[in-house]
């Protein structure tokens, strides 16, 4: 089977590419990438022998239309991820993952190719802290910032795709993923690069924001079993059951990096911060034979800090950057 995979040099794209590789060798896989400052190419060091990467962007209908016709299956990770990124400059949201949604699904139109769209349970919006109940594929999409309101735009046309053309696809949802290789904009690499480096967590607002953790090797499992067992047409919420408040993973870090439980500072709260994100993955496990094997936080979270600890090489330059960043925002 021959696999496009965009966005494929990102955190969970190249997570996809190392774990499809191990799992199914006989794949043969294309990441198309427009290597942003949010890839990290050397993340596909392990596969450069077997995997062929090209860098061009999803919103090139020249190039996507001639990519796809050359593939069996297109699984869409490009986007701009970060939220904090959207509030501030909302255009190249819209533009890759907006835009560049709808040039794969004309492409895909056009060949016939499958498709998986990946998407974000940010697209229903938020919970309340005290509200028992949990999103599911019935939830109304209700996105609160400029990237998931354009994550639900992308969702919307895949689904106006699938019942007015009839293209092959499906769509997942996934919640927080944490993991090695995640950019150090997010928050849990964030706040173990500067705990490495002699600097306080920083929680947003109060800190009481609550985030449903899965590892990303979790979330890329259930992209497998979705191509491989999925119905079409169908969307799957990924999740692991992994509800925690962001003063919580402080705690978790700071206690497995030896730091006082009161050694972090609150800081400025990000502009329409969603309160909390929790997934009812039941369809998914009913339908396929998922299962998250990441079910402890804190044995992950350790395998996580010692993977920054040990990859410094490749997170310094983008943990520069980031700062920089978050120093003209005032968090
Ligand atoms: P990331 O920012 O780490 O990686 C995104 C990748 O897309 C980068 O390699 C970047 O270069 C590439 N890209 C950006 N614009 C592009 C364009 N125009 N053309 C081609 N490539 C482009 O993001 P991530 O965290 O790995 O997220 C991947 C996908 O998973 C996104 O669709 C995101 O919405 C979704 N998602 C993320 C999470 C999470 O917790 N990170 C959870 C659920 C869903
Ligand atoms: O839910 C899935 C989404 O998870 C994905 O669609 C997004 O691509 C991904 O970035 C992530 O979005 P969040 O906004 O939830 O992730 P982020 O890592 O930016 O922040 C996680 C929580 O931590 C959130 O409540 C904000 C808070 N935070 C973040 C940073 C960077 C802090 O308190 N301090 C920080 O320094």
């Amino acid at each position: 089977m021959r696999v496009l995979v965009t966005g494929g040099a990102g955190f969970i794209g190249s997570g996809f590419v190392l774990r499809a590789s191990e799992r199914r060798p006989d794949w043969q896989i294309t990441v198309l990438d427009a290597l942003t400052y949010a890839a990290h190419p050397a993340s596909l060091d392990p596969v450069t022998d077997r995997v062929d990467l090209v860098k061009g962007s999803v919103t090139d209908p020249d190039l996507v239309d001639q990519l796809v016709a050359e593939h069996d299956v297109v699984v869409h990770f490009a986007a701009e991820s970060h939220n904090d990124n959207s509030l501030d400059e909302p255009w190249p949201f819209v533009d890759t993952n907006v835009i560049g949604t709808f040039r794969v699904l004309e492409a895909v139109r056009r060949h016939g190719t499958r498709l998986h769209h990946i998407s974000t349970d940010e697209v229903y919006g938020d919970l309340a802290l005290d509200d028992p109940s949990r999103f599911t594929e019935g939830t109304p999409v209700n996105p609160s910032s400029p990237y998931s309101a354009t994550k639900a735009s992308a969702d919307l046309l895949v689904r106006a795709w699938i019942r007015s053309f009839a293209i092959p696809a499906t769509l997942s949802s996934c919640s927080n993923n944490y993991g090695p290789r995640q950019h150090v904009e997010k928050f849990i690499p964030r706040q173990i690069t500067g705990i490495l480096d002699g600097v306080r967590p920083k929680l947003y607002g109060a800190g009481t924001n609550v985030r449903d953790w899965i590892h990303v090797d979790d979330h890329n499992d259930a992209v497998i079993a979705i191509l491989e067992q999925g119905r079409l047409g169908e969307t799957y919420l990924i999740g692991a059951d992994g509800e925690t408040s962001n003063r919580d993973v402080v705690a978790l870090l700071l206690d497995l990096m030896g730091k006082p439980a009161d050694w972090f500072d609150l800081v400025n709260d990000r502009p329409g911060h969603d309160l909390r994100y929790a997934i009812d993955s039941s369809k998914l496990r009913a339908e396929t034979d998922w299962q998250p094997r990441y079910r402890d936080l804190r044995a992950g979270l350790a395998a996580t800090i010692d993977w920054y600890r040990e990859h410094e090489s490749w997170w310094r330059d983008a943990k520069v950057e980031a700062e920089r960043i978050y120093s003209r925002l005032g968090r």
